[in-house]
């Protein structure tokens, strides 16, 4: 495996790879999520990039940046320890992303703004920025995102076309612990009875789609349902619960086609996320 961390060096190394490349845009802290993404891309592409880099610029002021876990060496023991192709890694520093003046941005505009936009102003902008930025130095002719950050993933895909990258967006599936827990480094801020209740994210999306799949088309009734079982976790305080169209992630009334039902979840001081879509 080789890892690079200057963008000279990561050029070189690029310019190296012949056929198709596929890169994995990762904050590192690697995780099966993460795994399950890097699996996919090296059966579908001669190459892989697996970018690790904590952006800081998609951190708000009261998101502990410096408290994000990290561990490189671990990081790159799951990497290689992956069958098939070499893996490149880039592992730039913040001065290589964001040298000294920094001042040019990509923004969404209309799907940042509900849902994950809402409760974490400038979030997206970090995000899109920094992917554009992954996207321009690697070059990647197939990018792999995951379910589990359902919103990042529409808005993605939406810069991409709209900034005409020559690429394609692969979205991923959510990967879940036995219970059904999303994996996200974040999990690990959960003591054990908030990692016990954790659970309640993922009983109320089932709760929710098992209305759907009795027929229940009104989005109310599904909100509903997923606040109801929420409320009756006493350790979960529901930031936000949605039903909306899975493109344009307006709330939707009455469903039709493709649907999001997605949710933001404290348990004690720690935020999960969790979504399925109903199809
Ligand atoms: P990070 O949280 O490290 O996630 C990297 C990728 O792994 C994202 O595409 C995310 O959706 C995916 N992922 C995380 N948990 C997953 C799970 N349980 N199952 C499937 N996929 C999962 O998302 C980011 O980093 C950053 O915002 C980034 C895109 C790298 C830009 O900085």
């Amino acid at each position: 495996m080789r890892t690079v961390s200057s963008l000279s060096d990561l050029r070189a190394a690029r310019l190296s790879l012949k056929g198709t490349v596929g890169l994995v845009p990762t904050m590192g802290y690697l995780h099966e999520g993460h795994l399950s993404l890097v699996r996919q891309a090296k059966a579908e592409c001669d190459h892989v990039i697996v970018s690790i880099f904590v952006n800081p610029t998609q951190f708000g002021p009261k998101e502990d940046l410096s408290k994000y876990p990290r561990d490189l060496e671990r990081d790159l023991e799951l990497l290689s320890s992956l069958p098939a192709q070499e893996i490149l890694v880039w592992n730039p520093s913040a001065e290589v992303m964001y040298p000294p003046g920094y001042q040019t941005w990509v923004e969404v505009e209309a799907l940042t703004d509900p849902l994950e936009g809402a409760m974490r102003p400038g979030h997206f902008k970090g995000v899109t920025t920094v992917v554009a930025k992954l996207f321009n130095a690697t070059q990647p002719h197939k990018a792999y995102f995951g379910q589990k950050d359902a919103q990042q993933a529409a808005v993605i895909r939406r810069m991409a076309v709209d900034l005409n990258f020559p690429l394609e967006v692969i979205i991923c599936p959510t990967v879940r612990e036995a219970d059904g827990l999303a994996m996200s480094s974040r999990n690990k801020y959960l003591n054990e009875a908030e990692r016990k209740a954790a659970t309640v994210l993922f009983r109320a999306l089932n709760a929710a789609k098992g209305l759907y799949e009795n027929g229940e088309r009104n989005g109310e009734a599904l909100r509903r349902k997923m606040k109801e079982v929420l409320e009756a976790e006493p350790l979960a305080q529901a930031q936000y619960v949605s039903c909306a169209d899975y493109d344009t992630l307006e709330e939707l009334d009455g469903i039709k086609g493709k649907t999001l039902l997605s949710m933001a979840v404290f348990l004690g001081r720690t935020r999960l996320i969790d979504n399925f879509v109903l199809e």
